[in-house]
């Protein structure tokens, strides 16, 4: 798996849609559970944006090859929120996007400031801070691809497995970028390899949680992942990112999913009853609205002038 900064920043862009049979998106069900997972996928493709801010403050952003990467990555993951936007509104169900991302930010509070700042001061404490990002990284885009190809097994739609194989190809580079330069840093450099799987260990939770509750990140894992197929997924996964050095034998996504199990079982109502709930709507946030958050639903439209 080989990756070059240089090409990357030269063939770079937003997926390529030509061709999706969006008229016939409304033609083949989805269940509740595609549904669920689907406005979970696009708040997180949504959500980079503010994630990547998080990023910007600390350590690793002094490096050009990194500040490059993320220029392009962060469009092409605006892309991907778009797509599975406009797909859901195809299917027929109604929301404005813009409305959507910041109520999803506006629910985030105080904690959203709170977790930019410890982010910032810990990577400037930590001194192999970029191994630690890059390898989260790297098991956040596998996880993301590997989610796909699950949602794309589960759901048997035809035009959302055209367009989540078209997603797929960028989450693989971001992948192959993430885990190479992981690999990078963390090879011959054993107090990095101990920093990071202590971190993985301890910190690392599953793409989206933080943003999502963990009741919907079960969810998600739940719909996803329990089944004999989905299980060895995760188990692949995992010994994918075993193979980068010091993280050998490590176990997070499966893990993930047997806590997710742990908790159905002991409940079994947990987790289910936000897909059959329908629990995928946001709710806005109570004291925020998105004119005060935004300043734009206050400002009348002006008309153009010309001088
Ligand atoms: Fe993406
Ligand atoms: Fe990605």
């Amino acid at each position: 798996m080989s990756f070059s900064i240089e090409r990357y920043k030269e063939e770079s862009r937003k997926v390529d849609v030509t061709g999706i049979a969006w008229d016939e998106v409304a033609s083949s069900p989805l269940s509740k559970g595609d549904l669920f997972c689907l406005h979970y996928m696009m708040d997180i493709e949504n959500h980079v944006p503010l994630y990547l801010s998080h990023l910007l403050v600390t350590r690793a952003c002094m490096d050009p090859i990194l500040t490059a990467f993320l220029a392009c990555w962060n469009y092409e993951e605006l892309w991907h929120g778009e797509n599975i936007g406009r797909l859901l509104n195809l299917y027929g169900i109604e929301f404005d996007t813009q409305d959507r991302i910041a109520n999803v930010r506006a629910n985030l509070g105080f904690q959203n400031s709170v977790s930019l700042m410890s982010t910032m001061a810990g990577s400037w404490l930590l001194k192999d801070f970029s191994a630690v990002y890059l390898t989260i990284g790297a098991i956040n885009e596998l996880s993301t691809l590997t989610g796909y190809g699950a949602l794309i097994r589960k759901s048997g739609h035809p035009v959302l497995k055209d367009l989540l194989s078209r997603i797929i190809k960028d989450e693989r580079r971001h992948y192959a970028f993430y885990y190479n330069s992981a690999k990078e840093w963390l090879t011959a450099n054993e107090r990095a390899q101990r920093i990071d799987r202590w971190m993985l260990n301890r910190v690392w939770v599953p793409v989206g949680q933080g943003v999502k509750t963990q009741e919907e990140v079960d969810a998600l894992a739940i719909y996803l992942f329990d089944d004999e197929q989905g299980e060895e997924d995760l188990l692949e996964l995992d010994a994918k990112i075993g193979k980068l050095p010091g993280l050998s034998g490590i176990k997070l996504m499966s893990k993930a999913l047997y806590a997710a199990r742990e908790r159905v079982r002991r409940d079994p109502r947990w987790a289910w009853r936000l897909i059959d709930n329908e629990g995928w709507a946001i709710k806005p946030p109570k004291k925020s609205p998105v004119g005060q958050l935004t300043t734009r639903k206050l400002t009348e439209p002006q008309e153009a002038t010309t001088s």
